[in-house]
């Protein structure tokens, strides 16, 4: 009897040891489809792992949940909102730069959302009950604002990033500067793994200063817009910074230049990706019959293939025809006039199980940066057609990797010759498909799965209450400290002093007290 019950004592125990839940909050109203897949992905990960999540985003939530508790706070109409902004297809008119005024036109467009996310009739029921949160989840899209729900719950943030590559504005946001002498910014768009030239350099630290600017002129002060339309009496979203604890990075070393990581900073991309399914059996029978292989032919979420002008479209078409291989073409109509037998297209196709057919040759795609893990992960080389924000950066990148080629949309050469001798390279040219499985082996290559280890990181900082002793003291320091620029400063002033009163140089360094000079004699420094 006694015994019994100590046993469930310290069943009791035990499970409170070990299955601690945690409430978990993820804020991520962003509607883009691609964005949401790696949401639900993340939030359900959580749940699996026996937590309780909440997520506040545009979709209801269809995985099925094993462990723990999913709760939807929907943001209904969002999505809406967002096919309209679709539908006025002025993706497909980009252009391959990143002008201010396009910055600026995100920038607003994102105010808008985290606005009307404060004022949606659901998260405004959410705040007014007496729930409470541990740690709060977000993607970092110029939305300090969304911070408000840590200093509501009085909790710590691990803020996520979707782009791969150098993400300056989440470098930031952690004090992760890097040097912009050597790491070039997203803005800037080539190949610069072999350093850049002095025009080049000018505009990349232009581009750091201009995010100085615009963080302190436009982000923050929009953002406190916001929080005072919404909130009485909020604090300055500057001191938000002090609530984030971990950045989960949607990257990985195997698809990006090297760079330095704050040590609060972990990468997890490839963290949606589970092992492939079966394929519907008409796209299985299309491919067993595809002697000479399969090209897969898909833009994304965000453009539809559909929406191509009709000069690309034909250049497609007739590119297509040539080939001896079969094509697989994600394209959102029900007809395409003067489709050639060899091109099969499907409104909707499982983008991961088909990579992951070993007679996919090549895939065909606007390179988003989750299409990308896909196709790496599988080892298949690509040809991507850029045609808007960060995929530009994306197809650079994989070019730059030897897996892939890249024709963007609207390149001046996009035509019937050039789509079809890029094919054709990749095709026969074996290196693409021998580089595309090296970045594959290296992707895999880790001492955890990236699921496995976001989740990790996640419960690390609500058991800590945060991670400040993680945090680089460079967030603390002005900009004239942080780069020396007062020092600079003192030493050109003192400079010329001298050089105008004729003064020993050495007579600079006097005032900084370095001790007496030290002469060491030959062989007695070590005795
Ligand atoms: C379910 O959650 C509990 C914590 O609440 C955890 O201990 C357990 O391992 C989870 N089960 C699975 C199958 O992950
Ligand atoms: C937020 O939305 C309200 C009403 O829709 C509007 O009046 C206000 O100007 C918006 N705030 C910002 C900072 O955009
Ligand atoms: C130091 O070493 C160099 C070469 O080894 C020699 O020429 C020189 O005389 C030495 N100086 C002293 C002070 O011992």
């Amino acid at each position: 009897m006694r015994l019994a019950s100590l046993s469930i004592l310290s069943f009791f125990f035990f499970e409170l040891q070990c299955g601690e839940s945690a409430r978990i909050l993820g804020v991520f109203p962003l509607a883009g489809k691609s964005v949401n897949i790696l949401y639900n992905r993340l939030m359900k990960g959580l749940a699996d792992a026996g937590h309780d999540v909440t997520l506040i985003s545009s979709y209801k939530n269809k995985l099925p949940i094993v462990n723990g508790s999913y709760t939807d706070v929907v943001l209904t109409g969002f999505t809406e909102d967002y096919e309209a902004l679709l539908n006025r297809g002025h993706f497909l008119d980009a252009h391959e730069d990143y002008p201010i005024s396009a910055v600026n036109d995100y920038f607003n467009y994102f105010l808008f959302i985290w606005n009307n996310t404060f004022k949606h009739p659901n998260v405004r029921k959410m705040l007014k009950t007496s729930q409470k949160f541990d740690i709060v989840l977000t993607e970092y899209f110029w939305n300090d604002c969304l911070e408000i729900f840590a200093h509501i719950y009085d909790c710590t943030v691990v803020m996520f990033t979707s782009m791969g590559g150098v993400n300056p504005w989440v470098n930031d946001r952690v004090g992760n500067y890097l040097q912009a002498s050597s790491a070039s910014h997203f803005f800037m768009l080539g190949d610069y793994s072999k350093g850049m030239t002095f025009i080049e350099r000018i505009h990349n630290l232009a581009y750091y200063l201009y995010d100085y600017y615009h963080k302190y002129f436009v982000i923050i002060p929009g953002n406190n817009a916001i929080l005072q339309h919404n909130f009485p009496n909020p604090p300055d979203v500057s001191t938000f910074y002090e609530k984030i604890s971990i950045v989960l990075l949607g990257s990985h070393s195997s698809l990006r230049q090297p760079i330095p990581l704050a040590p609060n900073m972990v990468e997890i991309g490839g963290f949606h990706l589970d092992p492939p399914k079966k394929l519907p059996k008409d796209i299985q029978t299309i491919l067993d019959g595809a002697k000479n292989g399969v090209i897969f032919f898909s833009m994304g979420s965000h453009v539809k293939s559909s929406d191509f002008s009709e000069e690309k479209r034909k250049i497609f078409l007739n590119v297509f025809m040539k080939l001896d291989q079969i094509v697989l073409w994600k394209f959102e109509d029900d007809n395409l006039p003067g489709k050639p037998d060899n091109v099969h297209i499907r409104k909707w196709l499982p983008q991961m199980d088909l990579l992951a057919q070993p007679n996919i040759r090549l895939f065909i795609t606007h390179g988003g940066y989750g299409s990308l893990q896909e196709t790496i992960y599988h080892g298949v080389p690509v040809l991507t057609i850029p045609c808007f924000a960060d995929q530009y950066n994306n197809a650079y990148l994989a070019v730059q990797l030897g897996y892939a080629l890249k024709l963007s949309y609207n390149d001046k050469n996009f035509n019937e010759d050039t789509l079809y001798s890029l094919i054709q390279e990749l095709l026969n040219n074996p290196q693409y498909r021998e580089n595309a499985k090296t970045r594959s082996r290296l992707f895999h290559d880790r001492p955890m799965k990236p699921l496995d280890t976001a989740i990790y990181w996640i419960e690390y900082a609500i058991r800590n209450k945060g991670a400040p002793h993680l945090r680089l003291s460079a967030l603390d320091i002005p900009f004239y400290k942080l780069y020396n620029i007062d020092i600079y400063l003192f030493f050109i002033l003192k400079l010329s002093y001298c050089e105008a009163q004729f003064v020993p140089v050495q007579n600079i360094l006097a005032p900084l007290k370095f001790g007496n000079v030290v002469t060491i004699q030959n062989g007695t420094m070590w005795e």
